[in-house]
């Protein structure tokens, strides 16, 4: 079934070089879309035939029969050619024109990109191609490279004009590792051409920076993270820890936790790299982690912070009085000697000192963790 809905997907296979010669060891060079081989009949003594693609070395045949290849083009002509090592030597080919290829070229979606993200999520984008009709349509349909079976987006996100240009699928622990993916697309205008990609799941996987849990006291922080993902699953971190005024101090570490002594209170922030791979995460968001409430730096800050909102406050209720009382002023002109009812019962506010003892807890289990920005 599936090999003839394949076999249907090829319109066409020319003959590069006819093979007229009736010596030639080779004839009726041909491909079979279904098992994906290339195939002939092989005549005479041989010892070895190898098959390219667009000239590029791909396998060598199997048994001098056939070549079996692993992936199809869909959306690009090619050139698939076989040598055979013999004096002197021979080598013929045709040229593989799939059925996505029908269309003007720049019909086709453009920058086709994919990556995994946030542990489950497969998404992919592209954009609508310059010379593509007004009614154009894009769909995306992958297929795993073992079993390939073949499946269409389950969830896409379209422009303005309705035309999907997004596809969102949330269990990439179902898919198999190795999957080639394809938008192609319908106009009643004009053949729409495809577009495809072939990737590792594990590497296009974009890590998220992982959060933070501390445990802490006075004298000790034990800092823990985890990292979600179905296909990495060694990491390198790097660990960036400001204390005070002092120079941030960096990490470069394996584990996915971190103890410092004498912690007081101090920011973190950590970024991720896949073992395999070359590219960071970003950092996470900087996470301040207070364990030792009485610090001085910390007590400082928090008494400034409330000076300013006191003052503040004290700004603001001067401001409100002073505006009603020119608003009676105007009203009810002040009489000579009497005594203003408002500003005479008026005490300024007292500033209410911060009661240290509510945050100094001794011995706090879990560190109180403030997203910086967030608070
Ligand atoms: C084919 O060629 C190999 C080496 O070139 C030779 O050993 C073998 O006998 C040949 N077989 C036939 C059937 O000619
Ligand atoms: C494929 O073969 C055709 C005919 O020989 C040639 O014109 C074309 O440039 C080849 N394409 C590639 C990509 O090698
Ligand atoms: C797009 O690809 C799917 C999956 O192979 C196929 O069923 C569909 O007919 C194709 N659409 C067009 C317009 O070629
Ligand atoms: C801090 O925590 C560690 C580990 O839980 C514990 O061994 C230590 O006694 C604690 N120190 C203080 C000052 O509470």
């Amino acid at each position: 079934m599936a090999s003839l809905r394949l076999a249907v997907l090829v319109t066409s296979v020319c003959l590069l070089r006819a093979e007229k010669d009736p010596d030639s060891p080779i004839k009726n060079l041909r491909m079979e879309p279904g098992s994906r081989r290339l195939t002939w009949d092989l005549s005479g003594n041989v010892s070895e035939i190898k098959c390219f693609i667009n000239s590029k070395f791909i396998t060598k045949a199997v048994n001098g029969r056939y070549c079996q290849f692993y992936v199809l083009p869909l959306c690009e002509v090619k050139n698939f050619t076989i040598s055979v090592k013999q004096d002197p030597p021979f080598s013929t080919g045709i040229q593989y024109v799939p059925r996505g290829t029908e269309g003007k070229p720049a019909a086709a979606a453009r920058g086709l990109d994919c990556w995994v993200h946030d542990g489950d999520f497969l998404t992919c984008s592209w954009e609508v191609g310059r010379a593509a009709p007004g009614d154009v349509q894009y769909r995306l349909y992958w297929r795993d490279l073992k079993a390939y079976r073949e499946q269409e987006c389950p969830r896409y996100e379209a422009d303005d004009r309705g035309v999907h240009v997004r596809c969102r699928f949330d269990d990439v622990s179902r898919l198999q590792r190795h999957i080639q993916l394809w938008v192609n697309g319908t106009s009643r205008r004009s053949g729409i051409p495809c577009s495809d990609l072939c990737v590792e799941l594990p590497e296009i996987e974009r890590l998220s920076p992982p959060h933070i849990t501390a445990t802490c006291n006075k004298s000790y922080s034990m800092m823990e993270w985890n990292v979600l993902s179905h296909f990495n699953h060694r990491f390198l971190y790097e660990l960036q820890i400001q204390k005070g005024t002092d120079p941030a101090s960096t990490e470069k570490l394996y584990e996915n936790h971190f103890v410092i002594y004498n912690p007081g209170n101090y920011v973190a922030k950590l970024k991720v790299q896949g073992f395999f791979r070359k590219d960071w995460s970003e950092w996470s968001a900087p996470q301040l982690f207070v364990c030792d409430p009485k610090d001085e730096h910390l007590r400082d800050w928090l008494v400034s912070v409330l000076v300013l909102l006191g003052t503040l406050l004290v700004l603001g209720l001067v401001a409100l009085l002073c505006r009603r009382y020119s608003v009676l002023q105007k009203l009810f002109p002040p009489i000579p000697h009497m005594k203003d009812p408002i500003m005479d019962n008026f005490q300024s506010p007292k500033l209410v000192p911060w009661d240290t003892s509510r945050a100094s807890r001794e011995d706090c289990p879990v560190a109180e963790v403030h997203i910086l920005g967030e608070t």
